[in-house]
């Protein structure tokens, strides 16, 4: 048999072409991911790009058997279907847990008798918040991060390494002198505030919506594509550690402070506590604070000082015996759920909501509680009827945490309904939620026809971050729809036209003032920047950071809408080029392709485009030699920081992108610059040194 690799084009068999073509997307992906991700070619850019031109050669030949994933589709490596597994060279464990005090002071009573101290012998423990996040061990080489990984089953965790790194509070680099090995293990957190703030932006760009900071740091960590996570505001306190080649202290405080000086953040409450009374105080006044912290704990964790006692006591099962959790009693309440409702949100995703018989909890009244979806409520296995607990843990919706047993329950079992509960009865669909572990979520797919997602869309139009028009909030955008007086963002230009039918002035809650106030703050958006209008628009996965990429990108309107008219019509070229923005990848794209290729959505933005003026993004300086050039900047830069560089970049007018492509204009390239250069050179991009990029654009440094 001939080895089809060997074969000349001209020669192949569509049965033997088809089968090179899924060769070939194999290994470029795997080439491609070598060289992405792990920066690490195994192949030289000649035998590279000569698979890439067999590649392009074949789909000459033969375009019906171009393969959805066809290396010609796409530049660089599409992000790992799953993280790779890590085993721990020391295992990561949990801690047991005591709610009461008695169980405090007999955990100490524990520790001395297993040390056979005597009673007056004084053991100091270090007593810290229990942060409600996931932990995760960070690898350091030659005081290099080499690796990150999650806690998984204790054993064996993911490699996160990549997702890490985009993390302010872990440093790349420790400060100072570093171990050979050492690996600092500590937990990853979203505060409150980023929680309620990222929230908000999932609902406005029609996105997963989390259910506390916990779930949402652990989703945000745990994403395929890092530039999700980088996005995702998550904080780190180092608190233990695993593997280490010299130990820098003998104490777990003499540690915790080492993690400070080595540049990570520690926990500003940590106490050293020599009796349980201490320990119970600490408990107390931590407690007290809880509501006050912008992160959230669930306890308290009592830690033996000395690192030779720690030794000693070692573990029993999977617990230390030198450590214990003090947890705190959650805020939770039973009642019953009297119904299930479903809510529509703006791309159809449909939210199941139990309605509650009102109970308080933790001093708040709570009558709704989300059941996220339909994997949640099967995994609760709730009735209506049934008697649940619920919990506020931190977030403001409050949740179904399970049933209650021993309560009568529920006769039948819920289920999603398989029509919307909109007059038109459309469709719901299951379908699974891209790009990480995020679950099935069902979706109601009359789009633009299903009434429920049309307010939802005009809701989103008139948001703070869209057109954000005085006086135009939720409730009047309601009223105008109910009413049938805008069915789609253009009518809101119109209104002041058709007003004279309408008579606005004559409706509750509107008075000649405040409808003269309004038509003008209509009036005022009348010029709208690019970036909120394509923001506006509610298309799925492009929220405002996404959008204002997008008009970074396009300058105009019209170059905008012309590529995204061509990509939905299936042009590559344009697609690709898309794909080269920063931050821009194929959920995006895909999401404005179908966007455009909806003929009542082109209609909808056409007639909403006659009626305001879209200004061009605020192009920066239009004279810098690298407008509208591509960089790259690789290695260590030694006069300003990755963000710097990047900020600098854009604002003289240039795109910064990741990776080295035939749109490459400079790579700028500091000391220990690798593969990239390689490719660089090899491709005949030119290539900078720091001070040659600053003499380019006549800045100092
Ligand atoms: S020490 C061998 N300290 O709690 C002991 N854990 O329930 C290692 N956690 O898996 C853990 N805050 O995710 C420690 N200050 C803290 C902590 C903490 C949160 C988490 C950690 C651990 C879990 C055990």
């Amino acid at each position: 048999m001939p080895d089809i690799g060997q074969l000349a084009v001209e020669k192949l068999t569509t049965r033997q072409a088809e089968a090179e073509l899924e060769r070939l997307a194999a290994e470029i992906a795997a080439h491609d991911r070598r060289y992405y991700q792990e920066d690490a070619p195994s192949v030289s850019d000649a035998i590279y790009d000569a698979l890439r031109k067999r590649n392009e050669a074949i789909e000459r030949r033969f375009p019906q058997l171009i393969r959805p994933d066809s290396p010609s589709r796409r530049v660089g490596a599409a992000p790992a279907q799953k993280f790779a597994k890590v085993r721990h060279s020391v295992p990561m464990l949990s801690l047991g847990n005591a709610f009461s005090d008695d169980e405090i002071a007999e955990f100490v009573e524990r520790v001395r008798r297993f040390l056979r101290f005597t009673p007056d012998q004084k053991i100091v423990f270090t007593a810290e918040p229990k942060i409600d996040g996931l932990s995760c061990t960070l690898r350091y080489e030659q005081g290099r991060l080499t690796r990150g990984a999650t806690r998984g089953d204790g054993m064996e965790g993911e490699d996160v390494t990549a997702n890490v790194r985009t993390l302010a509070d872990i440093p790349k680099q420790l400060r100072g002198k570093a171990p050979e090995v050492c690996e600092v293990r500590g937990e990853v957190y979203m505060t409150k505030s980023a929680f309620l703030a990222l929230n908000e932006r999932q609902k406005a760009a029609g996105k997963q919506i989390f259910a506390n900071p916990r779930n949402s740091a652990a989703g945000s960590l745990r994403q395929l594509d890092p530039a999700i996570t980088a996005e995702r505001p998550l904080g780190f306190f180092a608190y233990s550690w695993g593997e280490t080649s010299e130990m820098p202290a003998q104490s777990q405080s003499g540690m915790v402070k080492w993690f400070g000086q080595r540049g990570f953040k520690t926990n500003p409450l940590m106490k050293l506590c020599s009796s349980v009374e201490a320990m119970l105080a600490f408990h107390h006044d931590i407690e007290a604070q809880r509501g006050t912290l912008d992160y959230d704990i669930d306890g308290v964790v009592y830690k033996v000082d000395r690192l030779d006692w720690q030794q000693r006591l070692g573990f029993k099962s999977r617990d230390p015996r030198w450590a214990i959790a003090h947890k705190f009693p959650a805020e939770k309440a039973t009642t019953v759920i009297k119904a299930i409702d479903i809510q529509v949100g703006r791309t159809g995703a449909i939210t199941p909501i139990a309605r509650l018989e009102p109970v308080t909890v933790g001093g708040v009244v709570v009558s709704n509680a989300t059941l996220h979806n339909e994997d949640e409520i099967e995994r609760l296995g709730v009735r209506v009827g049934d008697t649940v607990t619920v919990q506020r843990a931190g977030d403001v919706i409050p949740q179904v945490l399970g049933v209650v047993a021993d309560k009568p329950r529920g006769a039948k079992p819920y289920r999603i309904p398989k029509t919307c509960p909109c007059p038109l009865k459309t469709a719901i669909v299951r379908e699974a939620i891209a790009g990480g572990e995020e679950g099935a979520r069902s979706r109601c797919t009359g789009e633009f026809a299903c009434p429920f997602q049309r307010i939802e869309h005009l809701r989103h139009f008139v948001s703070r971050r869209a057109f954000d028009i005085e006086g135009l909030g939720e409730k009047q955008i309601a009223l105008f729809f109910e009413q049938g007086w805008v069915k789609e963002p253009a009518e809101i230009f119109t209104l002041e036209q058709r007003n004279s039918k309408i008579r606005l002035e004559e409706h509750e809650g509107f008075g000649e003032t405040s409808v003269r106030n309004l038509f003008s703050a209509i009036n005022a958006r009348r010029k709208i920047s690019l970036e909120r209008f394509i923001y506006s628009l509610g298309m799925r996965h492009v929220g405002e950071t996404t959008a204002r990429e997008l008009a970074r990108g396009y300058g105009t309107w019209d170059a905008f809408h012309q590529a995204c008219v061509q990509i939905a019509a299936g042009n590559g070229e344009t697609r690709t080029e898309m794909d080269n923005l920063d931050q821009i990848g194929d959920t995006v794209i895909d999401s404005i392709a179908a966007y455009f290729g909806e003929e009542h959505n082109r209609h909808i933005v056409e007639r909403l485009k006659a009626q305001v003026d879209i200004l061009p993004a605020e192009r920066p300086a239009s004279d810098s030699p690298v407008v509208g050039k591509t960089i790259v900047f690789t290695g260590a830069l030694e006069k300003m920081t990755r963000d710097e560089a990047k900020a600098m970049a854009e604002r003289l007018g240039a795109h910064v992108a990741g990776s080295v492509s035939k749109k490459t204009d400079y790579v700028v390239a500091g000391p220990g610059a690798g593969s990239k250069l390689a490719k660089a050179k090899g491709a005949g991009v030119q290539v900078l040194t720091e001070d040659e990029w600053f003499a380019l654009v006549g800045e100092q440094r």
